[in-house]
């Protein structure tokens, strides 16, 4: 399949239909200005799909250390590599992570299961060593240390697709993250992001079609005048290829049947219900100061 194609698979559209510039460009530097078609991780990238069925086959050990070296080669904010993943390989562990939440009891089947956390504790453990303030006791240190955590996670994903692999990241485990937390042993100022299933897929999970690019980039300036109009196509291009069922529209008792069960209905009927609103106390819990 060609790169063009794999774009109009992923978004519905040809590329040029995002942009009111498109077309061939000269470079004048000799840097390739198209993508090459043998290009592999523009094909891993663009075939990403996530997958929650599995083979039962184990991934060899040689290999998950691969994709870890390979997810922390990642870049980090000022190089301070805040990230950690606990491997949970005990089954009963396991077990216990996700019994409290029935939605993610699927995820005992996968060949592998970690839970990849923030780190802010190891360069306050540095200063502190040194006997020098950390004086970035503020939000920013939050931030960073998610960021890390969500770039060095996907940085595995990627690898993970590259060699055939799939994942499924699982945020859900932080649904009961005071648990979670005692669980891992997580100390103050660390956190868990988001759980993480790999394995071999049982069978070829689609691709998920992503909101056009003129809603999601921006040229000089915010601007999101149109993105109502064009969410409203979005949800009837992604309704074309993929009409879920109406048993899976989300609260029928409070929003009804929906004729046109799109993205848009079903992010917003998602999140007209809090999900996971003690988050904050659990991090200001870790002694993160979100001032
Ligand atoms: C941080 C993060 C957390 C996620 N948590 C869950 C989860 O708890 N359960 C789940 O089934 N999928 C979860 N996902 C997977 C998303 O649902 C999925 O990436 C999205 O629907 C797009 O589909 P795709 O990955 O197949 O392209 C998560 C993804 C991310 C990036």
């Amino acid at each position: 399949m060609t790169i063009q194609r794999l774009i109009e698979d992923r978004y519905g559209l040809p590329l040029c239909d995002h942009f009111p510039q498109c077309g061939e460009e000269h470079s004048q530097s000799g840097h390739t200005t198209q993508p090459t078609e043998d290009n592999s991780t523009l094909r891993t990238i663009l075939q990403h799909a996530s997958a929650r069925k599995f083979e039962s086959e184990k991934i060899q050990e040689s290999l998950m250390q691969l994709l870890f070296a390979t997810a922390f080669s990642a870049p980090s904010k000022s190089d301070l590599q805040q990230v950690s993943v606990v491997r949970i390989t005990d089954p009963s562990q396991r077990k216990r992570i996700i019994s409290s939440n029935p939605k993610i009891a699927w995820t005992e089947h996968a060949p592998q299961f970690m839970v990849w956390c923030a780190d802010n504790r190891r360069i306050r453990k540095v200063c502190e060593e040194k006997d020098y303030p950390f004086a970035n006791d503020h939000l920013d240190s939050f931030m960073n240390a998610a960021v890390d955590a969500g770039i060095v996670m996907q940085t595995f994903i990627i690898a993970a697709d590259s060699v055939g692999l799939r994942c499924c990241p699982i945020s859900e485990v932080r649904d009961n993250i005071e648990s979670l937390s005692m669980e891992l042993n997580l100390p103050e100022h660390v956190f868990p992001v988001a759980g993480l299933c790999v394995g071999w897929p049982s069978e070829s999970p689609s691709t998920s079609m992503r909101l056009p690019l003129n809603i999601t980039v921006h040229v000089n300036k915010y601007d999101d005048e149109e993105a109502l109009f064009r969410i409203s196509d979005y949800d009837h291009r992604r309704e074309a290829i993929d009409q879920p069922p109406t048993e899976k529209q989300r609260q029928p008792e409070r929003f009804g049947i929906a004729d046109i069960y799109g993205w848009s209905e079903d992010r917003a009927r998602q999140y007209s219900v809090p999900l996971r609103s003690g988050f904050g106390c659990y991090i200001r819990k870790q002694r993160f100061n979100l001032c």
